[in-house]
């Protein structure tokens, strides 16, 4: 089924959707832009930040978890009330995506996630930095994408390239999310 136009007189549904990824991947850059909100400095984010927000019909309710180590064991408190993740890589950030895999794979194999059905948004970020970043198929096979979708029929998924800083993918990506969490109810 595909997101239905704004149309004031329906209130949108809502989407709650928690935002995980190490730190300085650009979450919060992200978001920004969905909320309208672009401030000229965009600070780490301190533990968490709830962000809501009406884009493509749907009333989202994001939680933007910080990415540092010692706060990403707090990501797993939102996992039981997230319909959707968004998962964001930096994408030109090499000496780090073994650490994003080991993150990835601990929230895809949480009992939170492990068992039932949710959309997983994989944001590759920074596209901008041009040949500075790794391309999307090499990233794909660092995190074995291939297998997630053997392995866990549970999870849908969609690999987004996109750049915060110009506001590319952004839109394809949250839009993407929104149709796939409606699908699933
Ligand atoms: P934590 O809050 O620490 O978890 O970080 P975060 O993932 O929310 O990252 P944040 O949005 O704070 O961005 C981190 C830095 O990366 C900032 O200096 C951003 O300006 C920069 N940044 C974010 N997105 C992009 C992008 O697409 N391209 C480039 N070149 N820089 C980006």
């Amino acid at each position: 089924m595909g997101v239905m136009a704004s149309n004031p007189c329906v209130a949108p549904r809502q989407a709650s959707v928690v935002c995980c990824g190490l730190d300085n991947a650009g979450k919060s850059t992200i978001l920004s832009h969905l909320c309208d909100d672009l401030p000229s400095v965009i600070h780490p984010t301190p533990g968490m930040a709830l962000q809501h927000f009406i884009k493509y019909g749907v009333q989202w309710r994001v939680w933007d978890c910080s990415g540092t180590g010692a706060s990403r064991g707090m990501w797993s408190l939102f996992y039981p009330h997230a319909a959707g993740v968004v998962f964001v890589v930096d994408a030109s950030d090499r000496d780090r995506i073994s650490c994003a895999k080991d993150e990835l794979e601990a929230l895809l194999l949480h009992p939170d996630f492990r068992k039932r059905h949710f959309s997983l948004l994989l944001m590759l970020n920074k596209m901008d930095l041009g040949e500075n970043t790794m391309s999307a198929v090499e990233i794909e096979t660092i995190l074995r994408l291939k297998h997630l979708q053997v392995s866990q029929r549970n999870v849908d998924l969609h690999v987004q390239s996109c750049s915060a800083i110009k506001g590319t993918g952004i839109e394809e990506g949250f839009r993407w999310l929104a149709d796939s969490m409606s699908s699933s109810g």
